[in-house]
């Protein structure tokens, strides 16, 4: 019993920030992103009677605390639906940065998902899996399944049943828009998301704002979305990803995931764009800047960027195909 997953990241336009359900990470708040073409995580799992323990190695190295521990906990749920107890190997790797803003946990958790469940026997759907995914701990794993652009409903169930992400256009529909990511500063971050958004939402006094509002701007990028409206969705994301920020800059204690480098490019992107040129920016939890433009100025933009001395690399995606599984094996 044996699987292997390919599951790409996913940058949020509209961010998801703060858990009504921390075990079963049910958001607060809907939320709407992109899946990159590029930037993935390929996972083999095998149960099998021959692996006396469970194994988790990640990038070449066997992973012990906190990071086995989320998965063996994700991997026992994935046994329980299935009926076995028998235990597991999984071999993953991820073609960028581990940890640095580039959700590899959204990637991660949902190759997880989809690897286990084959590998355990499970039929599950898209919507299954998506909600699978969501319990490797990583919400915004419950994205990555789907390609293109998806919406990741917040539900109003208790038992989270009704809180998946779907796909609302695929990734041919807007073939031309792209992500720059840009590679500043590759340390792993101190405060993980899950810790930070706890925090913030027991502190921050914005933080029913932040809900609000962010229901608006889902319905505004989606909108936008749908008719190529690329300077509102560019408006809006932009807007979004600062809102969460103030949140956690006015959490306690305070959450500041910025360096100098990604302030610089903020101030550089909206000075672009006073000189006319079409793009925006988006931040995770992490330094690292994703710019938003269109395929007809992706090289204006990515040389600019490229020309700035902090910039280490840039990663220039558009939307791709969602979590698929794949014949070639890990081990
Ligand atoms: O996927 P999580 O539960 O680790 O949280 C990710 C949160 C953000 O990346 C900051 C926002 C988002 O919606 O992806």
């Amino acid at each position: 019993m044996k699987a292997t997953a390919i599951a790409p990241s996913n940058i949020a336009l509209v961010k998801y920030w703060g858990r009504r359900n921390n075990e079963l990470v049910l958001p607060f708040n809907t939320n709407l992103s992109m899946t990159f073409d590029k930037m993935y995580t390929t996972t083999t799992i095998e149960f099998s009677d021959a692996h006396e323990r469970d194994v988790v190695i990640i990038n070449g190295k066997e992973v012990d605390g906190d990071k086995f521990a989320r998965s063996s906990k994700h991997i026992d749920l994935i046994r329980k639906m299935a009926g076995i107890e028998t235990r597991m190997k999984m071999v993953s790797t991820n073609n960028f940065p581990t940890r640095a803003g580039f959700a590899s946990s959204a990637s991660g958790g949902a190759a997880e998902a989809m690897a286990a469940a084959a590998a355990a026997g499970l039929k599950l759907n898209d919507r299954e899996l998506s909600i699978l995914a969501r319990r490797s701990g990583s919400g915004s794993a419950a994205r990555s399944i789907h390609g293109g652009f998806v919406i990741w409903h917040r539900g109003e169930r208790d038992d989270g049943n009704d809180s998946y992400a779907e796909q609302f256009v695929d990734e041919n529909y807007w073939k031309e828009f792209r992500v720059l990511a840009t590679v500043l500063d590759e340390r792993e971050k101190k405060v993980t998301s899950a810790e930070g958004m706890e925090d913030t939402v027991k502190t921050c006094p914005y933080y029913p704002t932040w809900v609000e509002t962010a229901k608006k701007d889902v319905e505004t990028i989606r909108k936008a979305i749908l008719d190529r409206d690329f300077k509102a969705v560019g408006e809006t994301a932009e807007h979004n990803c600062l809102k969460m920020h103030a949140l956690m800059l006015t959490t306690r204690p305070s959450l500041i995931y910025w360096g100098p480098e990604t302030i610089e490019i903020m101030k550089a992107v909206q000075a672009w764009r006073s000189e006319g040129v079409h793009a925006y920016f988006t931040i995770d939890a992490g330094p690292n800047v994703k710019v938003l433009c269109l395929k007809d100025n992706q090289e204006d933009v990515a040389a600019r960027l490229r020309a700035l001395p902090i910039v280490k690399n840039v990663i220039e995606t558009q939307p791709g195909p969602g979590a698929r599984l794949v014949d070639e094996h890990l081990f």
